[in-house]
């Protein structure tokens, strides 16, 4: 099929390899970023792009990366280790953009983030080739998956509901894109495998938004050992307890939900349902089955197994 351009503001060459900045064509008809064939989010701008997916920015030895494909609960993970730093006395900036202290890699200028102090934590949805690491720092990533039923579900709400990505398809149009791998964030097996291979390395922590809502006060422990916190378990509580779905989403966490008049359609939260099992509302059973032989398909042999309910 012909490509079809509705709307590209600019392309570049990064690495030798094509990059389009706020693109939409018939085959992916939201906004994105486009590098040598991949979606990438909008996050990914011109002043961005060229450092994070040209491998040259500047880590730290004490960078803590927060790792996510789009709609996993990035600002859950992102809030938690916020929580657990505040606890545990360490000083962070601010930001409306920001996740509490947490900035979004993917969207920050390195500048900026070069500008803050140690130890620094950030969040990104790049997939594992392109997350900064370093040959001989032990850098650490804690990576959230979920499941990707959900996820799908998730991720179509959010192309709906959010002004920036003009989305205008169906359910059946979204769950076929996202099977191609041309979900928001790019082939969504892709990036969970590739960071499931290094589950077992000591920098590495991987967890899931299943296992997070099924124990909170648990999955908010092993975060706070694996960043060096000892907290005491009257503080793991009061941390889970001001990272529940209710508690972020009334205090407005994150910058979506904070200019949700400007940045959502009308009525509509970043804090949707933050539920497991949501899928069971939009697949009909065709499209479960489909499914359920494409997640069998690429998790054979692998040892990863989600939770879809
Ligand atoms: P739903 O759309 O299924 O409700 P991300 O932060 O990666 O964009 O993920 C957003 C998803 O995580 C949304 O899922 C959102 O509601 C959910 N979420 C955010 N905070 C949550 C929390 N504290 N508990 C459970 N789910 C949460």
């Amino acid at each position: 099929m012909k490509k079809t351009e509705y709307s590209m503001k600019k392309q570049s060459v990064i690495a030798g390899k094509a990059v389009r900045f706020q693109h939409k064509t018939q085959e992916v008809p939201f906004y994105h970023t486009e590098f040598d064939g991949d979606v990438f989010t909008l996050a990914l701008s011109e002043e961005t792009a060229p450092t994070y997916l040209g491998g040259t920015f500047k880590t730290r030895s004490d960078d803590l990366f927060i790792m996510t494909y789009p709609k996993s609960g990035t600002h859950w993970v992102s809030y938690i280790s916020d929580q657990i730093a505040k606890k545990a006395s360490l000083q962070r900036l601010e930001k409306d953009l920001y996740i509490g202290g947490i900035p979004f890699l993917d969207r920050t200028p390195p500048a900026e983030l070069a500008s803050l102090s140690s130890p620094r934590a950030m969040y990104s949805h790049l997939p594992y080739r392109f997350t900064p690491h370093h040959p001989t720092q032990l850098l650490k990533y804690i990576v959230v998956a979920r499941n990707p039923k959900d996820v799908a579900v998730s991720q179509f709400n959010f192309l709906k509901n959010m002004k920036m990505f003009d989305f205008e398809g169906s359910w059946d149009d979204f769950l076929t894109l996202f099977m191609d791998g041309k979900g928001f964030g790019g082939s969504y097996f892709d990036w969970v495998l590739q960071w499931w291979e290094h589950q077992n390395n000591d920098n590495v922590l991987f967890i899931t938004y299943e296992d997070l809502k099924k124990d909170l006060v648990k999955e908010v422990g092993m975060i706070s050992h694996f960043l060096n916190h000892s907290l005491s378990s009257t503080e793991l509580q009061e941390v889970a307890a001001a990272c529940t779905f209710e508690a972020m989403k009334k205090n407005k966490i994150g910058a979506i939900e904070k200019n949700k008049a400007k940045t959502m359609k009308k009525d509509q939260s970043f804090y949707r349902k933050g539920i497991i099992g949501d899928w069971q509302n939009y697949f009909s059973p065709e499209q479960t089955k489909a499914f359920d032989d494409w997640c069998e398909l690429n998790l054979k042999g692998t040892g990863l197994h989600f939770e879809f309910s």
